[in-house]
């Protein structure tokens, strides 16, 4: 169908003003350029490369240095930017809570762009929906410890039809940092401390928010961040400085990124960090050399938070012209919220400093991303959709299954746990007993207070009728003589912290003194996680330790429900608690899943992924580090003057209800071609009177290898398996000689010949390896 002019500019006037609606959209065609022809470029039957061709041949200068752009939101978004979006400046926006399940305003913007711009290009709406939009799931650190990429898979497909029924098309997640060092807040965005289990769970994000074609509905494009080595920040502060070695990032911070790029995702963003003596969003050699050159990553990149402007900062650029100079040239596509692009690359390109070239491959990657997702030819929202979306019965429950199977059962002394039908007196004491809205833990998105179950609500709906539970909070999060250190944000009212004296405890003590069996909740509050948000020390803050000190002295036995982000140093509660579960920030539907644990009717089956120290001078921490020279005599297993220098729990570390026995590994040859397999079986029995969740894992150590050091152990492979009590399975898992490969400094992949030796075992610190030779 064409329409005449005429007939087209009153029906853009009209459309703009009105309700949304998508009928200018007809038999594949758009025609908003009110040029009354039909362009290449918006010609749904053409090939994206040559839509973005045609369309980048039409743009000015302003335009394209315009879909560079992204913008947060201000307060009146639609006034304030309405002259930008008509003439094309703004590419992007990004959060506002203005947007969120707000769609018509979104259609609104999206009206001014695609109908009163020049060329009619669409924006693109981000937001960071990072562990779900308003069904909030464990954070990720959580979901990692379940063993189990495909959760996330389900996880952010729900994840992402919520936030496309909200208007979003693209979210910041998923953060596949590496994150060796819990002082740095956001180890609770990523997947801990290992490469290759962080692949896969990247992986599986990818494919939970882009499904099979991002532009259906439902689907929103994934960005991996932040590239490259934030995780590794000096002394865990945020945004600090790193120093990685070639060797390390493409063995330990890499791997994460290029699954991703595998997977399909579209975005990447670039990270606030300085990496090697240059800041990653100015370093040409991870963005272009590695992103780019080696991987072939097709989509744009995307600065982190005035990234781009922060060069200056940096000391690396003199002005916002060199940022911006720095920035497009080593990469980045797109700004975000700093404006160094929009202000300066026009006459940088017009006296030639910059090459027109760089801008238009900049325009077409961020042009390509639009049309993949759609938005030319569907730029509108369902601005309903929404009201249904939200919630829906399978995203409670995955939830629910989702916190449950995140929970990590660090110790159970005499079968304290599960609680037994004997126990009719339960005390369930602590800060986080009936708090719900810190279950959400950081970038919480728009979780609402009333969609929580508060640990107290899911043990209320699970108890026997003869059950009497007695509630107490002891002491609150962070109370301290002194009053109040708290800050509330989004939908959550502000607390009030208030010094409460020795009377909280007291009563707390009373009620555990009545109880059978005491549940102690202790932990972090949710925003001492996440962004800008380290901390120095790892204990848990405010007087928990007193009211955990109090409630021990009682004699009764005491369960540690642990709520947190990070992991903590807490020798004291593992030496004294009877039982300690780990359940993270489990999300909306935490205090079920929690109870669902408690109670028996899911067994524990999550495994850390992350070392847990004694203290925190350990700290950096993890189980894939290189050997010493001198193994045993002040590394790893050597020791400090002055405390252990074991881990509090190992990475891979996790109990069951119920015990299993570990056989011998049997290798069907004890050689492997470097392009051959080689097999490795192991018989695992449940030696207990419960069926149980096992996760056995299969680690490698090449003894010899010039690549460089290899880790003393690394994860090559896992199997998560349900056995009866009593049950015996052998367990066979296949590693070929190509997975053993490691790269070396220069950045070239080897598989070497050479003594390796095997484990499979239940953790990264337990088990006997046997050796074999990887021969050519
Ligand atoms: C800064 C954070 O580092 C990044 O993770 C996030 O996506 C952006 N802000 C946008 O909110």
């Amino acid at each position: 169908m064409k329409f005449t002019t005429s007939f087209l500019c009153l029906l853009v006037a009209f459309i703009a003003t009105a309700a949304d609606t998508n009928s200018i959209y007809h038999d594949g065609w758009i025609d908003l350029d009110k040029n009354g022809r039909k362009d290449i470029y918006e010609d749904l039957s053409r090939p994206v490369a040559n839509r973005v061709d045609d369309l980048l041949k039409r743009m000015t200068l302003d335009e394209k240095i315009g879909q560079l752009e992204q913008s947060p939101f201000g307060k009146d978004p639609v006034k304030q930017p309405a002259g930008k979006l008509k003439a094309g400046d703004i590419s992007s926006f990004l959060d506002g809570s203005a947007l969120i399940e707000s769609p018509v305003l979104r259609n609104k913007l999206q009206h001014i762009a695609v109908e009163q711009s020049r060329l009619g290009i669409p924006l693109i709406f981000g937001h960071d929906s990072i562990h779900g939009f308003r069904t909030v799931f464990p954070i990720p650190l959580a979901q990692a410890c379940a063993w189990e990429p495909e959760l996330f898979e389900r996880t952010q497909t729900i994840s992402a039809r919520e936030s496309s029924a909200a208007g979003i098309d693209w979210v910041f997640s998923p953060m596949v940092d590496l994150a060796r060092d819990p002082r740095w807040g956001r180890i609770a965005e990523g997947f801990g401390e290992d490469p290759w289990l962080g692949a896969l769970d990247a992986a599986a994000s990818v494919r939970g928010f882009q499904g099979t074609n991002c532009a259906d509905t439902n689907r929103v494009v994934a960005c991996l961040k932040h590239f490259v080595g934030y995780g590794a920040a000096e002394g865990g502060r945020d945004y600090n400085t790193t120093e990685i070695s070639e060797f390390t990032l493409r063995n330990f911070y890499l791997p994460q990124f290029k699954a991703g790029v595998d997977a399909g995702a579209l975005t990447v963003m670039s990270a606030f960090n300085e990496l090697s003596g240059m800041p990653a969003s100015a370093n040409r050699h991870t963005l272009t050399d590695i992103l780019r050159d080696e991987w072939e990553f097709p989509g744009y990149v995307v600065s982190d938070w005035e990234s781009v402007g922060e060069l200056v900062d940096h000391g690396v650029a003199a002005d916002e012209a060199a940022a911006a100079r720095l920035a497009l040239t080593a990469g980045v596509d797109m700004e975000m919220v700093s404006t160094t692009y929009l202000d300066t690359l026009k006459q940088q390109i017009e006296q030639g400093e910059i090459p027109k070239k760089v801008l238009d491959e900049a325009v077409r990657r961020v042009l390509t991303v639009k049309f993949e997702k759609g938005l030319f030819d569907h730029p509108f929202t369902d601005a309903n959709s929404y009201k249904t979306a939200f919630l829906q019965q399978d995203a409670i429950d995955l939830a629910r299954e989702a916190a449950a199977k995140s929970c990590v059962l660090l110790k159970n002394e005499n079968g304290a746990l599960p609680l037994s039908p004997q126990v009719k007196k339960l005390a369930l004491i602590g800060p986080f007993a009936e708090d719900g809205e810190e279950m959400v833990g950081p970038w919480y998105s728009r979780a609402h207070t009333n969609d929580i179950v508060s640990l107290a609500d899911g043990l209320r709906a699970q108890l026997p009728f003869d059950f009497q539970l007695a509630i107490a909070r002891g002491c609150s999060i962070l109370e301290t003589n002194s009053g109040k250190i708290r800050r509330h944000i989004g939908d959550f009212s502000p607390v009030k912290e208030r010094w409460t004296g020795t009377n909280e405890i007291a009563e707390a003590v009373a009620a555990a003194k009545s109880a059978d069996v005491v549940v102690l909740t202790l932990g972090e509050p949710r925003d001492w996680s996440g962004e800008s948000s380290s901390r120095s020390d790892l204990g848990l803050p405010g007087r928990q330790m007193e009211l955990f000190d109090a409630i021990v002295a009682t004699g009764k036995p005491v369960i540690v429900v642990l709520f947190n982000g990070r992991p903590l140093a807490i020798p004291k509660v593992q030496k004294q608690a009877a039982a300690i579960l780990e359940a993270w920030f489990p999300g909306i539907q935490g205090g079920n899943g929690v109870a669902d644990v408690l109670f028996g009717d899911v067994d524990p089956a999550g495994r850390l992924t992350t070392t847990f120290p004694n203290r925190v001078g350990q700290v950096p921490f993890y189980y894939n580090h290189s050997n010493t020279g001198r193994p045993g005599f002040g590394d790893y297993k050597g020791n400090y003057a002055d405390g252990p220098t074991v881990p509090l729990y190992p990475f891979g570390f996790g109990l069951a209800y119920t015990t299993f026995d570990y056989g011998k590994v049997q290798l069907d040859s004890p050689e492997m071609k470097l392009d051959g397999t080689i097999s490795a079986h192991m018989q695992i029995q449940n030696t207990g009177e419960r069926a149980g969740t096992e996760v056995a894992q299969l680690y490698i150590r090449a003894l010899a290898a010039t690549t460089g050091p290899r880790p003393v152990r690394e994860l090559k492979g896992f199997q998560k398996i349900l056995l009866q009590p009593g049950e015996s399975r052998d367990m066979s898992f296949n590693i070929s000689g190509k997975e053993l490969g490691y790269y070396n400094s220069k950045g070239n992949w080897l598989v070497e010949p050479g003594k390796y030796q095997l484990w499979i075992s239940k953790d990264s610190a337990s088990g006997e390896p046997v050796n074999f030779d990887l021969v050519k």
